[in-house]
């Protein structure tokens, strides 16, 4: 896990190569992906990503959390290369084969709970939520659905029905599933009741029993409440911790199946395998997706095997567990437990305990919080109002850039710190002497 590569601009940004690409790019590519900077990715190795015009950025993004292991970790390559010489595809939905078998079985013994479990295998993050939503209809007999203001579960029209995190994303759409009702997200450093955590004793639990199982949709009718154990797309919200045990007895207080969203937050990105284990809940469906096959397309719906117990046909997919996908789950599990866990674990509070720092002498970051290696900091105009600073977030990632870092933000007014589960302490040093100078920079002087 040593850094052997420093972040190296060598050319204007967009550099020639890049130029021409996206020009092509322009034309011919649905242009409803949100490209955020203007160059072309060539390459990428451990926590670094080159351009085409050899320009070198250390990874904060790890392709929106999806390269867990590092990008390109050679065991992972070395896993399927293996199985795309022995066989691509062979169509789990109509045939068995060894790979999806072995996952699953691996995938029962690590999610939390001592039950038998079985899971679903999709190809991305919106499919798994897509299988999670069947499997409530399916198996309650229900058909509504409690989310929250702020979550992001996907952009098909079942999930669609269930995200609102940005206005862009549902405008244009209606109608979708019907029957979702969203509920206030714990976002304690911008309580929507003005209230203050822990002397608010979570009133905004009791609002869900009181208001809206009992009044806005009956709880006897709701069949699953969608939950982010961390908001991700919404800004890297992070609930108290004894929030999601209190929401889990009102689910079964009411028959609800509670359905944690694991996409973003789980598969050690927190520094367990779940991050829903940090608040001591067993879920009913775990949904995941991006880190689990460290990049191959692949997702899962896992359940309770009495849960999932649909008959067959009642749904499948052609390419859902792809033995290369599969194969590439296995290794990316397996470098997981035997080093990342503990990695995520150490190096997220080294990050966690930096940004703090940093953020003492700050005038613009409002808020620091996350768990492991999937970190928030919120860009706000002055720390004592709060006003959120959408624009100099924007600023601060386009300076990193122009500097060598490549992250995200997320929520309207948040940066995201989301490195792979491998990153060592050299390559974090390096990204965080970038993002530090390109803070400060930006508070000096914002460039509108
Ligand atoms: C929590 C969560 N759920 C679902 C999704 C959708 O995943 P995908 O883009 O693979 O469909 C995402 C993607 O960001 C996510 O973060």
């Amino acid at each position: 896990m040593s850094s052997v590569y420093s972040a190296k601009i060598v050319t204007e940004l967009p550099g020639p190569k890049s130029r021409k690409l996206i020009e092509n790019d322009e034309q011919f590519v649905s242009q409803s992906y949100t490209r955020v900077f203007p160059t072309v990715l060539d390459r990428a190795e451990g926590s670094y990503v080159w351009d085409v015009d050899g320009n070198c950025f250390v990874d904060f993004h790890a392709g929106i959390g999806v390269c867990s292991t590092g990008n390109v970790h050679p065991k992972v390559l070395a896993a399927i290369k293996t199985q795309a010489e022995k066989g691509i595809h062979f169509a789990s939905a109509d045939f068995y084969h060894e790979m999806v078998g072995r996952l699953a079985a691996k995938l029962a013994d690590i999610v939390p709970g001592d039950g038998h479990k079985r899971t679903f295998f999709t190809n991305s993050g919106t499919e798994s939520v897509e299988a999670a939503i069947k499997l409530a209809k399916y198996s309650t007999g229900r058909s509504r659905f409690l989310a929250y203001v702020g979550c992001f579960h996907g952009r098909t029209m079942g999930s669609l029905a269930l995200t609102c995190s940005s206005r862009v994303q549902r405008t244009g759409f209606h109608p979708m599933m019907p029957g979702v009702t969203h509920v206030f997200y714990p976002y304690c450093y911008r309580c929507p009741i003005n209230l203050e955590y822990p002397s608010c004793n979570l009133q905004c639990v009791d609002m869900v029993e009181d208001i809206y199982l009992k009044q806005v949709c009956p709880g006897e009718e709701v069949a699953a409440f969608f939950v982010e154990p961390i908001q991700g797309e919404g800004g890297y919200v992070v609930p108290p911790d004894d929030y999601f045990g209190r929401i889990k007895e009102i689910c079964e207080k009411y028959g609800i199946l509670f359905v944690s969203d694991e996409i973003q937050a789980g598969m050690g990105r927190t520094g367990k395998w779940f991050c829903i284990e940090h608040y001591g809940v067993e879920p009913d469906v775990i949904t995941s997706a991006k880190g689990i096959a460290s990049g191959m397309p692949l997702g899962a719906a896992i359940a309770s095997s009495e849960l999932m117990s649909w008959e067959p046909g009642a749904h499948s997919s052609t390419f859902g567990g792809n033995p290369v996908s599969c194969a590439a789950a296995l290794a990316t599990l397996d470098i997981i437990e035997n080093e990342l866990l503990a990695n995520a674990q150490k190096m997220g509070d080294y990050l966690m305990s930096r940004l703090r720092d940093f953020q003492k002498d700050s005038e613009i970051i409002g808020d620091v919080r996350g768990k492991g290696l999937m970190i928030g900091m919120e860009v706000v105009k002055d720390r004592e109002t709060k006003e959120r600073a959408p624009e100099l977030a924007n600023e601060i990632i386009m300076e990193c850039f122009r500097h060598g870092l490549m992250m995200l933000t997320c929520g309207p007014n948040s940066l995201r710190v989301l490195p792979p589960l491998s990153i060592s302490k050299e390559a974090i040093d390096q990204g965080l002497d970038i993002l530090f100078e390109s803070i400060r920079t930006i508070e000096k002087e914002p460039r509108k």
